[in-house]
């Protein structure tokens, strides 16, 4: 029987064609495995899935569950014992494209391109009132690994920029903002508010209608997080009494977005589908092979989920 440990990867065999000559490379030591039935699950010490496999009591000696994705509410860690770790990918491939995708949706609520959309439908040659990005405020709803990230893409604009989280953060040109009782201070100095909160419970259902309500007239929402937190039609009501001007979502509640659903049409909301950041192969690849590494050295891996906050 086999003493090394494997390596269990279930994702696509795309990714698994760039991971396996990765591990070949610079974890030697670790068997690289694609198909759970060709390995003995005792020597299964590493598991990276999307959501937690029905058979998972078999790994017996399972040390560490890596989510192919940033967030991790997709798993039900019921059946998984307290002494498996779980990590989060952290990444920078997801990095970047959240960069990319939160930078394009705030200057397009910035430039009020929903409300060109609507006037190119219309075949409307209009211009409207320019705003500056100095008298723009943005907000993040999360203060973490993503939301950091794309503070520091939007610094060169020059949005006031601002963040809200449970815990106090102190960070350079941003002004911070925690816990209940900070919500209400950050919300209204918000003009483009952009949420980027794991799914918790205490953050399921947060974008809604009171929420909205706390939001200067005309704010704009850019939800990147995750649809459950969003009350869609508490965002429809805001939007219909011009409270709220637009949103960009990325995320929604189911996905995909039923056909024929409301939030499809309006003029004044941009619906991607789920799309703003996907784990890229190569620099996880790297992510993971590092963690394996710290882990196995005793050193605190990146991304260890703290399972009684859930994220
Ligand atoms: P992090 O864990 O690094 O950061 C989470 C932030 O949210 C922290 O600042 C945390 O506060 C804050 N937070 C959590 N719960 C609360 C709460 N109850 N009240 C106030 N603040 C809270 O996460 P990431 O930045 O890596 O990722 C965030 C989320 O983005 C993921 O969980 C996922 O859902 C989503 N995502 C979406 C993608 C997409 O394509 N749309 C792609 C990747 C991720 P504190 O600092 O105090 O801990
Ligand atoms: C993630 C996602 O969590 O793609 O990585 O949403």
């Amino acid at each position: 029987m086999s003493v090394r440990p494997v390596f269990l990867f279930n994702s696509t065999q795309e990714r698994a064609a760039v991971f396996a000559p990765a591990f070949a490379a610079d974890l030697p030591e670790v068997d690289f495995v694609t198909d759970a039935a060709a390995v003995e699950a005792d020597d299964v010490r590493y598991l990276l899935t999307w959501t937690i496999p029905q058979d998972l009591a078999r790994y017996r000696n399972l040390e560490v569950v890596f989510s192919i994705g940033a967030g991790v509410d997709q798993f039900d860690t019921v059946g998984l014992s307290p002494r498996v770790a779980l990590v989060r990918m952290v990444e920078d491939g997801i990095i970047r494209m959240m960069q990319e995708y939160v930078a394009l949706a705030v200057l397009a609520l910035h430039r009020d391109l929903p409300a060109y959309r609507a006037q190119q439908e219309a075949e409307v040659w209009r211009a409207l009132p320019p705003r500056q990005a100095e008298e723009r405020r943005v907000g993040f709803l999360g203060q973490g690994m993503l939301a950091q990230a794309a503070m520091e893409r939007l610094k060169p604009f020059g949005f006031p920029l601002a963040g809200w989280s449970r815990s106090a953060r102190s960070l350079e040109g941003v002004e911070s903002f925690h816990g209940a009782d900070g919500l209400g201070a950050f919300l209204a100095r918000t003009d483009i508010l952009v949420c980027l909160l794991p799914l918790t419970d205490e953050t399921r259902g947060i974008l809604d209608a009171d929420l909205f309500a706390r939001l200067p007239q005309g704010a704009a929402l850019v939800h990147a997080g995750r649809g459950p937190q969003l009350d869609a039609s508490a965002l429809l009501a805001a939007l219909d009494a011009k409270h709220l001007s637009a949103a960009m979502l990325d995320v929604t509640d189911p996905e995909p977005l039923p056909a024929g659903h409301p939030l499809w049409r309006h003029p004044q909301v941009i619906v991607t589908p789920h799309v703003a950041s996907v784990t890229q192969a190569g620099t996880a690849a790297r992510a993971v092979i590092d963690n394996i590494r710290r882990h196995r050295s005793g050193e605190p891996m990146i991304g260890l989920v703290d399972r009684a906050r859930g994220y």
